[in-house]
């Protein structure tokens, strides 16, 4: 496994691999890595396999980057959890062929100029209550789709709308990629798998529940034929409330495509919450119908 840290080499070699003919599949994260992201790296394994390209070869890449221009300023990119060795350790076991962990001096330029806005499906969710945080996910996105030239590229559902705005990135920009949506990984009980997991106290820890909960709940309504998009948030609305750690960012159903607001569940729709447990804000989802992504236990 290589550890590559200039952009300026991750590109060279790149572009190497490509012209050699060895196809890449990247796995970007924010590092302090867990099994969510070792299953994506097992996908991306799969979406470039060795056996299928005329070198006989595949490299898988993962990227660590705690990228500042995705965080407000008052949010946690300071306090971020970080353990590069035990990383390095991980993606070695999964088989990763190289990590690209640049410096932010590196990737951040003292007078950028041009950012990648999306300007629709950004708009609500978490875009709402984070200006500015899908601009810098989108920019650096595509900075490590030039820098690491993949034909494949996996995320996971767990960020829903970030998931839905690369892929109308990569639509609306002509990026030769292939996006691969990654089912969420949950603890035993339920919990979603997020390295901010590792803030949270026992007692919040157990409070975390609740958001796994709400989603469980909503489909069992859903299931019994209630199609009330309010009726819905109101129940899982009471359920959260029943946790006095816990404060809502939001809970809205949505249409799976345009991320607009629905009032009735008619066709794919996504459920999706951002809660604080103490400081802490946890986000998950659902997607009804077909909810095979989303994991959420019986
Ligand atoms: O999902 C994440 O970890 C980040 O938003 C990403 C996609 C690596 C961009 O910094």
């Amino acid at each position: 496994m290589n550890i590559v840290t200039s952009p300026e080499q991750m590109q060279a070699t790149a572009l190497a691999l490509r012209r050699a003919g060895q196809p890449i599949g990247l796995v970007p994260t924010m590092g302090f890595l867990h099994a969510g992201h070792l299953s994506l790296v097992k996908l991306a394994r799969q979406a470039v396999p060795p056996s299928a390209s005329p070198t006989g070869k595949s490299t898988v890449v993962l990227s660590i980057f705690v990228n500042p221009i995705q965080f407000g300023p008052n949010e946690d990119f300071n306090q971020y959890p970080r353990n590069f060795d035990r990383d390095c350790r991980l993606c070695e076991q999964e088989g990763v062929d190289i990590i690209f962990h640049p410096s932010v001096e590196s990737m951040c330029l003292q007078d950028p100029a041009v950012f990648v806005e999306e300007t629709a499906l950004s708009k609500g969710l978490c875009g709402c209550l984070r200006p500015g945080h899908f601009r810098g996910v989108l920019t650096v996105v595509a900075k490590f789709f030039n820098l690491i030239q993949p034909q494949v590229a996996v995320f996971g559902e767990k960020d829903a709308q970030q998931v839905r705005l690369i892929q109308q990135m990569v639509r609306d920009l002509n990026f030769p990629i292939r996006i691969i949506f990654g089912p969420i990984v949950r603890e035993p009980d339920g919990l979603a798998m997020s390295s901010r997991n590792t803030y949270l106290s026992t007692a919040e820890r157990r409070d975390a529940l609740c958001l796994v909960q709400s989603l469980q709940l909503a489909r069992s309504l859903y299931r019994q034929g209630e199609r009330d998009a309010g009726k819905i948030i109101s129940a899982m609305t009471q359920k959260i409330r029943d946790i006095p750690s816990a404060a809502i960012d939001y809970i809205e159903v949505v249409d799976d495509a345009t991320l607009q607001p629905v009032q009735t569940l008619n066709g794919a729709v996504l459920i999706a919450l951002a809660v604080r447990i103490g400081k802490t804000r946890l986000i998950d989802n659902l997607m009804l119908p077909d909810d095979h992504l989303c994991q959420i236990p019986d």
